[in-house]
């Protein structure tokens, strides 16, 4: 099996006081296993629901979406809940960690809800952290961190269930230019070790630093979809 994504025919439809809002419009995507996609488009294009609805957060209106072969259309809320946490890995522009808990333990708790043995959970989360160039930030807390070393810790979590796709809103979005180039980075270096990602951008320099192919989202529908930058 090569394909990783495979979106259909999605819309999505909010109603607003009552007036219907198409937020995507007959969306077609397909992402290979090992690609890099990049999804741009403007602010209130649609980006972010279309990355929400491939990780199972929201759902089409109507349209497809199957990912690693399964059709989440399919799934009740339960399955839907599995999903994200066996086969999705988010990561946030805000980086989304939790406060009161070390890199360690943020990184562990998709494995706590796997149910993973502590032990395991201990060895992968250090394993994860390690990979991300934290290995000495194990016992930080987040306030602790630096705004990229949140977002390793971040990328840590999401990546530590070996997830079939890493989904990533706006990744460098908080962050200086430097950075953001250094998350760039080391998503491309996960890449080359075999990860697949869908990230959004609104910004065309991240786009082309990291992407296989750049799909361009304008008022919920593909405008255009061109060659990155890595290829
Ligand atoms: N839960 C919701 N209810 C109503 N409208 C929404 C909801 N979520 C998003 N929208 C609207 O859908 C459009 C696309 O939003 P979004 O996907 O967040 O865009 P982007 O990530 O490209 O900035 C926006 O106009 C936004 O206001
Ligand atoms: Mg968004």
């Amino acid at each position: 099996m090569t394909t990783a994504v495979q979106v259909t025919g999605l819309t999505r439809q909010y109603v607003m006081g009552g007036e219907p809002l198409e937020v995507l419009r007959g969306v077609d995507l397909s992402i290979a296993y090992g690609e890099i996609v990049c999804v741009m488009g403007p602010s209130g294009s649609g980006k972010s629901t279309l990355l929400n609805i491939v990780g199972g957060l929201d759902r089409p209106t109507s349209g497809s979406v199957v990912v690693a072969g399964s059709d989440l259309a399919r799934m009740d809320d339960e399955q839907l809940a599995v999903y994200r946490r066996r086969q999705v890995g988010f990561v946030f522009q805000s980086f989304n960690l939790i406060g009161t808990m070390t890199a360690r333990r943020n990184v562990e708790l998709p494995l706590l809800f796997s149910g993973e043995p502590e032990d395991q959970r201990t060895a992968r989360a250090a394993a994860a952290l390690q990979a991300v160039g934290l290995g000495h930030r194990l016992d930080h807390k987040p306030t602790e961190l630096s705004g990229g070393e949140q977002q390793r810790v971040a990328i840590a979590r999401a990546s530590v269930n070996e997830p079939a796709i890493m989904l990533a809103d706006e990744p460098t979005g908080n962050l200086d230019t430097h950075t953001g180039q250094e998350i760039l980075s080391l998503i491309t270096s996960m890449n080359a070790e075999g990860r697949t990602f869908l990230i959004t951008t609104h910004d065309r320099a991240v786009a082309k630093a990291v992407a296989h192919r750049i799909v361009t989202i304008v008022d919920g529908a593909i405008a255009r979809i061109e060659q990155g930058g890595t290829l």
